[in-house]
């Protein structure tokens, strides 16, 4: 989740600490209920899933990156998503879905495995 725009872990928060604060969850970034939030889709599109507590986690601090960072490199979206790391999968997926959300995010078409931009159709 993300307190104040920032990254946080809500397993490790506590409730008081989040008094005054905007807080905000997975369950609010779509848009609306028919429409993925473009990070959500690159998610998708790369299969950069893992458990139903790790994939809010992953989203919640690739957002908080990319809103910080629209095009960060891969050393630096490893670096910001380091403290969701599970030993359940790997994280290449993980990495491929953010970098095309930063795309998606910046209003371009998105990029494809090896970082491509993709193209309109
Ligand atoms: S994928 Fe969630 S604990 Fe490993």
């Amino acid at each position: 989740m993300q307190l104040d725009g920032r990254a946080v872990k809500s397993c490790t928060a506590l409730a008081v600490q989040a008094d005054g604060s905007t807080v905000r969850t997975v369950e609010n970034l779509a848009p609306d209920a028919s429409t993925l939030h473009p990070l959500q889709a690159a998610f998708v599109e790369h299969h950069g899933l893992q458990c139903g507590f790790c994939t809010p986690g992953m989203l919640m601090a690739a957002l908080d990156l990319l809103e910080h960072n629209a095009a960060p490199s891969d050393d630096e979206i490893r670096a910001a998503i380091h403290g969701n790391f599970c030993r359940c999968t790997g994280y290449q997926s993980i990495v491929t879905s953010i970098r095309d959300g930063a795309a998606r995010m910046r209003g371009e078409p998105g990029t494809n495995w090896y970082g491509e931009p993709l193209h309109e159709a």
